[in-house]
């Protein structure tokens, strides 16, 4: 493959990416009592985007004040502060040539209740993973089950939260529905037994979801880009298949594809894994069914990876090689041998050390 297509441009609506590389979403955990990320975490982003990433997503910002939070010094984006606080940031990462996305998120069945004001967990059901919450130490709370009011209630978080983004002046909103949250506790029979209009068939599972993607699209500008997030794991219970089968995924996907999003972003543990006992990876299986804008990650760490996910996907992400190397995108360029990074290492995004 030549040298053009990691560093060769992309079109997504009136977006002109430079490059096909983008920091992926990091919850960095560094914001005190004003839901505002530390200074230094607002630079590490900057400079992601100085050292040529053409996209750089926020950490998953957190969508309303009552159980939206999922681990402490989370940030959040509706106060006039917490907007204020993003526009340089903002600002700078466009001046580079990049383009700046903010991530939101409710944390679903995966939330610390200590640290919600309304000290509730909610999700579609009231089941919990079956790991013990590294958090805690505990096991996870049993969740209410949640009403319509809070449906209703936990979308129009989502959508002030995208209004705050757009006040700051963010190119776009990237919807998580991945990684077992509350959008994917929704789409996932492991989390969902509903007997409602939101759970049983593939379709009632992904009405939570058309719902905030609906509301979310109202409020952003036409000219604004919205992503979704989707993955066939979660942070607990890692090892289940989220999804049934291939099939059952492919009609989410197929759902997704028809509704006013921009592009599709797959999370992956390893972007080559097989999944659903097939011999297709995730990228593979996603774009069989859709013809959006694909991103791809999971173990994308260098430029032969880069450029083998890039044969299934538009774009890649790469979270702890971004994280960890404040030159990646350089080295990927230079051809530099690069190895992969441990979990383990990534742990130092949680500690008050800046990041180079
Ligand atoms: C420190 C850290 C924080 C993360 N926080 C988020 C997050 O807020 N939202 C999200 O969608 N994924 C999050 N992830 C997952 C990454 O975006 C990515 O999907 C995962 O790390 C696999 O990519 P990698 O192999 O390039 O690290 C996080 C990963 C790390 C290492």
């Amino acid at each position: 493959m030549s040298d053009s297509i990691i560093f060769s441009p992309f079109q997504v609506k009136s977006f002109t990416l430079k490059n096909r590389i983008g920091v992926a979403p990091m919850t960095r955990m560094s914001s005190s009592g004003d839901n505002i990320p530390r200074q230094d975490v607002f630079d590490f982003l900057i400079r992601r985007a100085k050292n040529g990433a053409a996209i750089v997503y926020t950490e998953a910002i957190v969508t309303d004040y009552e159980s939206a939070q999922g681990y402490p010094g989370q940030a959040r984006i509706v106060t006039q502060r917490q907007i204020e606080s993003w526009k340089p940031v903002v600002r700078a990462i466009q001046k580079e040539g990049s383009i700046a996305i903010m991530q939101i998120f409710h944390c679903g069945r995966m939330a610390w209740p200590e640290i919600n004001p309304a000290n509730r967990v909610i999700a579609p059901s009231a089941i919990t993973p079956k790991q013990i919450n590294p958090m805690t130490g505990e096991p996870y709370l049993v969740p209410d089950v949640m009403t319509q009011f809070d449906i209703d209630h936990v979308i129009v978080g989502f959508a002030e939260t995208a209004k705050g983004a757009i006040e700051a002046g963010f190119d776009g909103i990237e919807i998580h529905g991945a990684h077992g949250y509350l959008i994917n506790n929704f789409l996932s029979s492991y989390s969902n037994e509903r007997t409602d209009a939101y759970g049983g068939s593939v379709e009632n599972r992904f009405r939570f979801a058309h719902e905030v993607i609906q509301a979310v699209k109202k409020v952003i500008p036409d000219d604004r880009l919205l992503t979704f997030r989707i993955s066939n794991w979660g942070v607990a219970d890692m090892e289940v298949s989220l999804f049934n089968s291939k099939a059952e995924y492919q009609e989410i996907i197929k759902m997704l594809s028809k509704e006013p999003i921009d592009v599709v972003s797959v999370s992956t543990y390893g972007y080559k894994d097989n999944a659903f006992g097939t011999d297709q990876n995730m990228a593979e299986i996603t774009r069989e069914v859709t013809d959006l804008p694909l991103m791809i990650c999971g173990q994308i760490y260098d430029r032969p990876s880069a450029e083998d996910a890039l044969k299934n996907a538009d774009i890649v992400l790469s979270a702890k090689s971004l994280l960890l190397n404040p030159n990646w995108v350089e080295d990927v360029r230079s051809k530099k041998r690069l190895s992969l990074y441990k979990p383990e290492e990534a742990s130092v995004a949680y500690t008050d050390e800046p990041l180079p």
